[in-house]
């Protein structure tokens, strides 16, 4: 079996979408299993940065077919936007296909995901507001729309009509907000179902017959583990599974189909949105990773929390997504520090702990105790292997792995895909 997941190992925006792209010149297939277009996988080529929300990063790989699981929401008109982007630029995204069983992001999700955040007040989640978390709430309260839903145009007209009264009852009378236009509604989205039609299909039978058949397989994961619906910092997460069990549901493959397991994560840590970052520094340090790092969201423009790596985050998401090797990025912003720390331990009011604990409230009063490690002062960006590599990086490299108890395979030096140095054989 030539199957491997790629999963964020900390808060999201580890640089995914540069692993999968790096890794997609091998593959056949890139599968999305979960989430939306709340994900922005930035892939840098050649110079030329494009910015991937929905779209599987393997698009810019000519012969690489891209699937967009059952377990995704597909916002269509954003679908169609970053085609439209991609084509405009001259990337064939014919290879492109749909799950017939994922479910579809509508206007009214958008709007409502804007509404429950503000309801929120303070404790608001700082959402990316794509609708994400209410498409994902029609989905389990079993009145989601799905994407086969849109094959027959008068059936989807009555269920998107009946869907939009509900929604309005919900807008009007529960926050007093403006109502959404259902006439233009309904016609907007019957076009976007007509163009979507040719897209569609029932992915699960394409992605097994492709494990099945050796194919190269990558699964791409959207967020990470710490924003996990179940095991995140909850309710600091997005609503679906950005784990690797995720793909198994997410893609409708069986638990086997998944060989090896890349854990993605910075060399240090960021955090977008609200929720507890015990490693955060909002002081001129972070300010400084944030600035060499360019830490401002691909999706929203946010600045982006900075602070040192976690080892006990990525070791609680190795854990839960069984990790087989992690892929160390962005080492080359870490380049210009005398000392650099390291979170091996928090103390919880006495307590210590190794262990990521549940509770919000602990999180926020937790105390990272840190292991200090030297700085290398030197420009590591056009380092192509690892033995060029300043030793004191090295060291820093071996302290992670030993924190963290997985093998570092990729080291990350910089965007661009020549950028990066692997260790021995990965997919
Ligand atoms: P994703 O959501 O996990 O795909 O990550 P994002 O694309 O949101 O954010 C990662 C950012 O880091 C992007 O701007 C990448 O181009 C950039 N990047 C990835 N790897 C490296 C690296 O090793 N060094 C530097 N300097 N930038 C990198
Ligand atoms: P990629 O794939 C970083 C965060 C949001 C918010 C929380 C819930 O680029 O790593 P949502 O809109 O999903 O309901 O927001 O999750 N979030 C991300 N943070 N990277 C992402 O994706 C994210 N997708 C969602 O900021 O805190
Ligand atoms: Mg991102």
């Amino acid at each position: 079996m030539n199957t491997l997941a790629i999963v964020g190992s900390q808060w999201g925006d580890e640089g995914k979408g540069k692993v999968i792209d790096y890794l997609a010149t091998r593959a056949d297939m890139v599968v999305r299993g979960q989430g939306g277009n709340n994900a922005g996988h930035t892939v840098v080529i050649d110079g030329k940065k494009y910015a991937l929300h929905l779209i599987p990063s393997g698009v810019l790989q000519k012969e690489c077919i891209n699937i967009i699981g059952n377990g995704v929401v597909v916002d269509v008109e954003g679908f169609f936007d970053e085609i439209d982007g991609l084509n405009a630029d001259g990337v064939d995204t014919s290879n492109i296909f749909v799950s017939d069983r994922a479910h579809i992001v509508f206007s009214y999700h958008k709007i409502l995901d804007g509404l429950y955040e503000e309801a929120r007040g303070d404790s608001d989640i700082g959402t990316t507001r794509k609708g994400i978390g209410p498409a994902y709430m029609d989905k389990v309260e079993r009145s989601g729309i799905r994407v086969c839903d849109m094959e027959d145009i008068e059936y989807f007209k009555k269920v998107l009509s009946a869907q939009i009264d509900n929604k309005n009852k919900i807008i009007t009378k529960l926050f007093e907000a403006e109502p959404i236009d259902k006439e233009s509604t309904i016609d907007k989205y019957i076009a976007l179902a007509k163009r979507l039609q040719p897209y569609i299909r029932d992915t699960s039978v394409l992605v097994d017959d492709a494990v099945k058949s050796g194919k190269k397989v990558l699964f791409e994961g959207a967020q990470a583990a710490m924003l996990d619906l179940d095991l995140g910092t909850y309710p600091y997460v997005t609503s679906s599974h950005p784990t690797s069990g995720g793909f198994i549901v997410g893609a409708g493959v069986g638990a086997g189909a998944i060989k090896d397991i890349l854990g993605i994560a910075k060399a240090y840590t960021t955090r977008v949105g609200k929720g507890p970052f015990v490693t955060e520094l909002d002081n001129e340090v972070g300010g400084h990773i944030r600035d060499r790092g360019h830490e401002y969201g691909t999706t929203t423009g946010r600045p982006r929390r900075c602070g040192w790596f976690d080892a006990v985050v990525v070791k609680y998401a190795s854990r839960i997504n069984g990790t087989t090797g992690l892929s160390l990025m962005l080492v080359d912003v870490l380049d210009d520090f005398d000392e650099i720390k390291i979170c091996y331990a928090y103390d919880c009011g006495g307590q210590i702990t190794e262990h990521f604990p549940a509770r919000i409230d602990l999180l926020e009063k937790a105390k990272p105790l840190y292991r200090t490690v030297k700085g290398w002062r030197q420009d590591i960006s056009a380092c192509a292997t690892y033995d060029e590599l300043p030793e004191a990086c090295k060291e820093y490299i071996a302290v992670i792995e030993e924190l963290v108890g997985v093998p570092v395979k990729i080291v990350s030096v910089g965007p661009g895909r020549e950028q990066t140095i692997v260790r021995g054989e990965i997919f």
